[in-house]
């Protein structure tokens, strides 16, 4: 053990701060963080509007090249510290150097605005569950879905009420704690979610005229990417992976000392690519095999998903099924969402865990209505030409998430250090992946910081060229 981590409970008990009871709960605790809408809405619907598998590759080399080393950096804090976001970064920061606090601060924040939208669309999504068992949104006629949508978005009791509902469910997990509420939740889920997109699945690809969305998904295109394409793509990564504001330095902090991160890690980013990969083989080839269109935008999932379940056999019984899994997948993620400030105001505080989860559910609650209304009496009031829904959502991904992954990545890479990086990751010597270590190492430092200056800045026109 090193001077700076606090002492840890032995191997069986979960330490007093509360943390996962098991490496397997901690795997799927991870897991149930990473996937969620970011996988289910987000990346299908941004994936038909920038042209399809040019859009994935670069997703992909931005989860690889740099989503996976941030997360991989965040959990290793997290868990050599044993404290929340801002104190991690507190404790294992030199005295009187950069207040690198602050990454936890704005991480805290993000948490907030992110979850001010987050918990509106999985709202819509609950309520599509009740909407999809009674049949109502169920047709052919994309003007009939519209109007299915238009009529829930566009009524301010109605969106307020799916979000209330939706802190509510979250919040009851959340009071019941790290291992008993989180752990054991998604734990049960995460199976269910599997199988069910898995059935899902072999419905869409064994309709006849599948083959069109698959090379959609598939064969790259690279004249439709923009530099803008770029930035999304690489805000998504930081995005699906639940990093840059704080949540894998909680959760990292809540994983056992014998556990082996970047194996985890791997395993957490690899689950996620598949539900991905395998929610966009579940949507596409159903689009085009109806001759719907891809690039829906946002409304993809609640619009054009819902004529496509029309338009199948037994649609009516996959759409409860596919609105379930989005549900399922929006819970996990919203659990560590909420989890980086209830962690951080019981610990300062020192508040119970009922008390931090109330006042956060509140505060959301408060924060989030401006995202809740903003497709109804709040429609016409823009920031820098935003709703204020689209404003956390692009402020969010595209800024704040890489602004704090690149400082993660320059305060593990450089000021921590290759040699605390070696220890941590090594668990002191006891794992046999040095190869492993040394790879992240050279990417945390240099290939990680490197790549995400350069597509913010290009992303946000800064670039001189
Ligand atoms: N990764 C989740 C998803 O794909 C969302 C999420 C959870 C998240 N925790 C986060 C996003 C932290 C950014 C930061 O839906």
């Amino acid at each position: 053990m090193k001077a700076d981590s606090k002492p840890v409970a032995p191997a069986q008990a979960a330490p007093a701060r509360g943390g996962f009871s098991s490496t397997l709960g901690a795997l799927f605790a991870t897991i149930g963080s990473a996937v969620g809408l970011g996988n289910i809405w987000k990346f299908p619907y941004l994936t038909g509007e920038n042209g399809g598998a040019a859009f994935i590759i670069v997703y992909l080399l931005s989860t690889l090249l740099v989503g996976l080393p941030i997360m991989i950096a965040e959990i290793m804090l997290g868990r050599a510290a044993h404290a929340n976001a801002i104190d991690t970064l507190r404790k294992l920061a030199p005295k009187k150097s950069f207040p690198w606090w602050i990454i936890g601060a704005m991480g805290a924040l993000a948490a907030f605005l992110i979850m001010a939208f987050y918990s509106e669309v999985a709202g819509w999504v609950f309520a599509y569950i009740v909407k999809a068992f009674s049949g109502s949104i169920l047709s052919t006629d994309p003007a009939v879905t519209s109007q299915g949508f238009t009529s829930l978005v566009s009524s301010p009791w109605l969106s307020l009420i799916c979000q209330w509902v939706v802190l509510i469910v979250v919040s009851f997990v959340l009071i019941r704690g790290v291992s008993k509420g989180i752990e054991a939740t998604t734990r049960r889920l995460i199976p269910i979610l599997f199988v069910l997109l898995i059935i899902v699945g072999i419905r869409s690809v064994t309709l006849p005229g599948a083959s069109q969305g698959l090379a959609f998904l598939f064969t790259p295109d690279f004249t439709k990417l923009t530099g803008d394409a770029v930035l999304i793509a690489l805000g998504l990564a930081f995005f699906k992976l639940s990093i840059g504001m704080g949540t894998m330095i909680t959760y990292g902090s809540y994983y056992r000392d014998d556990q082996n991160v970047p194996v985890s890690a791997i395993r957490a980013m690899g689950s996620d690519l598949l539900v991905s990969l395998l929610a966009g083989i579940a949507i596409f080839p159903a689009v085009f095999a109806f001759g719907y269109q891809p690039d829906a935008g946002a409304s993809l999932l609640f619009i054009t998903i819902p004529s496509v379940f029309a338009s199948m056999p037994l649609g009516n019984i996959f759409m409860v099924v596919f609105f379930i899994l989005a549900a399922i997948a929006a819970m996990g993620a919203m659990l560590s969402i909420m989890e980086v400030p209830i962690a951080y105001l019981s610990e300062q505080f020192s508040l119970s865990r009922t008390k931090a989860t109330l006042i956060t559910a509140g505060l959301l609650a408060l924060i989030g209505s401006t995202a809740a209304l903003s497709n109804s009496v709040l429609a016409d009031v823009k920031v820098l030409g935003f709703t204020f829904f689209d404003l956390f959502d692009y402020l969010t991904s595209n800024i704040m998430l890489p602004i704090g992954g690149l400082l993660i990545a320059i305060f593990v890479g450089w000021v921590w250090g290759p040699e605390k990086i070696k220890s941590a990751l090594t668990n002191q010597g006891a794992l046999k992946n040095q190869g492993l270590v040394n790879v992240i190492i050279i990417l945390l430092r240099y290939v990680t910081p490197l790549l995400v200056l350069v597509v913010l800045l290009d992303g946000l026109n800064l670039l001189p060229f």
